[in-house]
């Protein structure tokens, strides 16, 4: 990408600028909208809009129904927009997958069986396509969905203490629902940013530098956020509550953000 691609001035509706990955080295000047793009879900108009966008809104809001008719009323019009923006059906696979997943919540067995009928492909082959990817939810998950990086990076400097203090915070089984539907904690792969351990992806948010006794704040802050309104298919950025929306990670109060964790790992002196 050439300069000119990357080096562009923040909007003010944004309220932040530089997210993450870039290591807040201020060497990019981007606005969360440039970076993430704009989101496309629930009831936006099916006009004016890119329909890839689908493929940004992967996770499940408990308030979804995993009932929910599959492709009909402007889920039709949505699904007909992907179809067209690929040379067969077949590869559109994964964008019908993320639209399953966007009107039910998770794709059980029977979502995938009408999928495959959609794109053309046997229910075996689209299994093991969801099956491969870990942003498709083979089951129901809570309102937020935590995900917690166990790998190497994060391992060494807590991070299975991280996910231990999340599961008792939320009072959840790994994998499963809490009680008030608000949260599913699961182990992560490395989530690619490893200069931050532990990371944790919440929905489409990363926090980073997280410690175990974090934790609490952030639950809070969670539940704060208010109801995720999922007949608008509203995100966490649109959300009433205060802090989520506007952060692309989260540091506690008296961290700079500007400087990656010194924690040394385990068994250092
Ligand atoms: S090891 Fe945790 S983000 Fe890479």
């Amino acid at each position: 990408m050439s300069d000119e691609g990357t080096k562009s001035t923040s909007t003010a509706d944004d309220g932040m600028k530089n997210p993450g990955w870039a290591g807040e080295t201020g060497e990019f000047d981007l606005s969360e909208s440039e970076v993430r793009g704009v989101d496309y879900v629930g009831e936006q108009p099916t006009e004016g809009w890119d329909a890839g966008g689908v493929t940004a809104y992967p996770y499940q809001r408990a308030e979804r129904d995993p009932e929910a008719p599959l492709f009909e009323g402007p889920y039709r019009e949505r699904l007909e927009k992907i179809l067209r923006r690929y040379p067969n059906r077949r590869a559109a696979l994964l964008p019908v997958l993320n639209l399953a997943q966007e009107i039910r919540g998770h794709l059980s067995q029977e979502a995938l069986e009408r999928v495959a009928e959609v794109v053309g492909e046997t229910p075996a082959t689209v299994r093991g396509v969801a099956t491969f990817y870990t942003m498709y939810n083979k089951r129901p998950v809570g309102r937020h969905l935590i995900q917690v990086c166990t790998n190497v990076s994060c391992n060494l400097c807590g991070g299975h203490d991280v996910f231990k203090s999340f599961l008792e915070h939320t009072g959840a089984e790994p994998g499963t629902i809490s009680e008030d539907g608000e949260f599913t904690v699961i182990e992560a792969e490395c989530l690619g940013a490893c200069g931050f351990p532990t990371v944790v992806q919440i929905n489409d948010r990363y926090f980073e530098n997280v410690e175990p006794e974090h934790v609490p704040e952030i639950l809070a802050r969670l539940r704060a956020s208010g109801t995720a309104p999922a007949s608008d298919g509203g995100t966490d950025r649109a959300s009433s509550g205060p802090g989520l929306e506007t952060e692309s990670r989260w540091e506690p109060e008296a961290k700079s953000r500007s400087k990656p964790t010194s924690k040394k790992p385990r068994g250092e002196g």
